[in-house]
């Protein structure tokens, strides 16, 4: 992600401006558009917490051993790097970027999708463990989204949403997750793919570092047991 203006080194933070706007100053280095802050920020503010998510129940098992802040933290941070949580917000613009924006884009994408569930793949941004109508944060990161691609006049990005989100609902009848949204927004906010869950990441420390703080408040150590399943008694081979 380009950083203008320093010489490669952090920009220094402005006291004038709130935390999604500093951050796209010192990502940039140049003052972002009302319309950008506000898409980034609503993103931020709806990954910020998420109750019993996979990184958010390692955090709650490492502070359980009552090891510190940063062992929880950075244990969270191995869990939602992985494609089916964090990860895959990155993996839902490469889709993008796989079947192309501009003129024929709907065909295309049904194409993909189709491709893609023949071969038992799963496309990324989409399904939820607890949501099973549909997610929640969606509407509101689909009308920044569509704020964003009007402001950078990018109805390309919005009708390939559309198109992919269709096809899906189409074959499998399930909906998108936060990152299917989220995904193209950070792109056209101007970052690289690879900081997208790096960003996630920051934003979700602040529900990480609620739930070790109320785990320590009341501690019991998270251990569960398994249900063994299998034969009950075998021999070895001599
Ligand atoms: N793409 C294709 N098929 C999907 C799918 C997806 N994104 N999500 C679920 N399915 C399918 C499963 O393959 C399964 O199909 P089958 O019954 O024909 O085998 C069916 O839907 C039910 O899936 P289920 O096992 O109940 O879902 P889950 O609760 O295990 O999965 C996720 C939840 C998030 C792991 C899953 O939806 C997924 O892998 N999504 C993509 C990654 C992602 O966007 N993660 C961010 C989550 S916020």
């Amino acid at each position: 992600t380009p950083r203008g203006g320093h010489g490669g080194l952090p920009l220094p933070a402005r006291d004038d401006l709130g935390y999604a706007a500093n951050f796209l100053w010192q990502a940039f280095g140049a003052e972002p558009a009302p319309e950008v802050v506000r898409a980034f920020e609503v993103s931020l503010v709806l990954y910020a917490e998420h109750s019993f998510n996979a990184s958010t129940f390692t955090a709650r098992v490492v502070t359980s051993t009552l090891a510190d802040l940063h062992s929880a933290v950075t244990a969270a941070v191995g869990a939602l790097k992985g494609p089916l949580h964090g990860g895959a917000n990155e993996a839902v613009w490469d889709v993008f970027e796989e079947v192309g924006t501009g003129p024929g884009a709907p065909e295309r994408a049904r194409a993909w999708v189709r491709e893609a569930l023949a071969a038992h793949r799963r496309v990324m941004g989409f399904g939820h463990r607890v949501y099973r109508d549909g997610d929640s944060r969606v509407p509101t990161m689909r009308a920044a989204l569509r704020e964003l691609a009007a402001h950078l006049d990018r109805p390309d990005v919005l009708e390939l949403y559309d198109a992919l989100e269709g096809a899906v609902a189409g074959a499998k009848g399930i909906r998108p997750n936060l990152d299917f949204p989220s995904g193209p927004a950070y792109h056209l906010i101007g970052f690289d793919t690879p900081v997208f869950t790096p960003i996630f990441v920051a934003a979700r420390v602040t529900g990480w570092t609620a739930h070790v703080r109320e785990q320590r408040a009341a501690n019991s150590l998270i251990r569960p047991l398994s249900a063994y399943d299998g034969p009950a008694e075998r021999h070895l081979a001599r």
